[in-house]
């Protein structure tokens, strides 16, 4: 007999069968084709104006990488073999009242990070540098050194910047800091970066993803099927897609997501990504414990509850690492967030419920990525390499491995010809590529 009926009917709602891949792969590839042809999708499809590099990019940039929980400044050394390095790198925490103030205080936050960052080093200050931009967020873009804001994602709502050119605001707030001697020269979505930091040195790489705070795609797609571009900007080459799959939404939702959906600041949009990202989990997660602790299945002799943001996917990656007899790491915290007189029980349960969120997220993007590579190449008859970034994908155990099994159930040992690399840092770095291919053509 099983002892929790509200056990199996979890399960039974997190479970992704193989046949519901199959579907989601199906109208994966309908979506995608609708983008590219401009007509209403839930994948909007967005040209880069940018191939993958040739691997003799060279020189040094800096690099922006905007549009995660952090925004970063690196400076990068191209030397046109292949090899990309981080010289210089410092991070900086975007406060809430940046994320949801004005756009001037958006770029003002920018432009003083670069001075702050390139103040370092006095004698290189005085030179004229080139600068990529990694703008993580849906773009339109008609070039490679423009680019509209089409939506917020990730829970940002920094106003007057929606419809505005984001290298304008940029330049504009490098000017009012007096730093006009920054030239910005390429601006490329954080999935453009991390495909081209691999691309690079590795001509087989043809799709990025990230899985951290966000989830997005983009890939290589042969030009003369964007038929949405004018027929003059068309030609036999190829152009790298930014997918934002974010926004996909052919999938089978439940009970739960539709309450996440709702609580969040743009309702209705990017629900993949609130299914499946560093951002979202957590939550998800809370929603079932408090359905769980209000119905007395689990935790019922602790007084302690769990308020709105306050359990985080982080904590779901630290729940599932503990391998331990007596899950005393899970003990610690919950005895530290105040839910006290746990049992080994209710300790288990939890990890179980982190552990179908998560394997549920993985699955789906298992789903994605297969849809990605076989709209290129539909018998996988020949090798492709994933590129990935992205704090779930690098720290949360298991998200990987449950991605890799997902992979071989879909395709069998044809899985084998999609490998999937991790691109440390890839979006800052590629970005720096991406710039530098761009620096070349003036
Ligand atoms: C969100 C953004 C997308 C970005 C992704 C990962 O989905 O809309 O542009 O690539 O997050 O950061």
């Amino acid at each position: 007999m099983n002892k929790h009926p509200f056990e199996s009917r979890l399960k039974k709602s997190f479970t992704i069968s193989l046949d519901e891949i199959h579907k989601i792969i199906v109208n994966f590839h309908d979506e995608m084709q609708r983008g590219l042809e401009g007509k209403e999708s839930s994948l909007k499809m967005l040209p880069a104006f940018v191939d993958t590099p040739g691997g003799d990019e060279e020189g040094r940039f800096i690099a922006l990488d905007f549009g995660g929980t952090n925004f970063r400044v690196l400076q990068v050394a191209l030397d046109g073999h292949g090899s990309a390095r981080i010289e210089r790198t410092k991070k900086y925490v975007i406060p809430k009242a940046v994320m949801h103030g004005t756009g001037t205080q958006l770029f003002n936050f920018i432009a003083q990070s670069i001075r702050n960052f390139s103040f370092i080093d006095r004698s290189e200050s005085a030179k004229k540098k080139d600068l990529g931009f990694t703008f993580s967020f849906p773009m339109k873009q008609t070039n490679i050194a423009n680019g509209i804001l089409i939506n917020w994602t990730k829970g940002f709502s920094a106003t007057g910047v929606i419809g505005k050119n984001v290298v304008t605001l940029l330049r504009d707030s490098l000017k009012r800091s007096g730093m006009s001697r920054i030239n910005v020269v390429a601006l490329a979505n954080d999935t453009v970066g991390t495909m081209a930091a691999r691309s690079y040195k590795d001509p087989l790489c043809d799709v990025g993803v990230i899985f951290g705070t966000g989830t997005n795609a983009c890939y290589r797609e042969a030009i003369a099927n964007i038929t949405k571009l004018p027929r003059a900007a068309r030609s036999r080459k190829n152009m790298v897609i930014n997918i934002e799959w974010g926004n996909f939404n052919r999938l089978p939702f439940i009970p739960y997501d539709e309450l996440l959906d709702r609580a969040t600041n743009n309702p209705g949009k990017q629900r993949m990504e609130k299914m499946i990202s560093g951002m979202y989990l957590g939550e998800i997660v809370r929603l079932i414990l408090t359905d769980l602790i209000r119905e007395k299945h689990i935790f019922a002799r602790s007084k302690g509850k769990f308020a709105k943001g306050d359990f985080k996917t982080y904590h779901m990656s630290l729940i599932e690492a503990d391998n331990s007899k007596n899950l005393s790491d899970i003990k610690e915290y919950l005895d530290g967030v105040g839910m006290l007189k746990t049992s080994l029980e209710e300790r288990r349960l939890l990890k179980k419920i982190c552990a179908l969120v998560s394997q549920r997220a993985a699955r789906i993007s298992a789903a994605a990525i297969s849809a990605v590579v076989t709209r290129m190449d539909p018998n996988l008859s020949s090798n492709h390499t994933v590129a990935v970034d992205g704090t779930l994908y690098e720290k949360y155990p298991r998200f990987r491995r449950t991605i890799m099994s997902a992979l071989k159930e879909i395709h069998g040992r044809r899985s084998a010809r999609i490998k999937v690399v991790r691109a440390k840092d890839g979006s800052g770095l590629g970005v720096a590529i991406v710039a530098a291919a761009a620096a070349a053509q003036h």
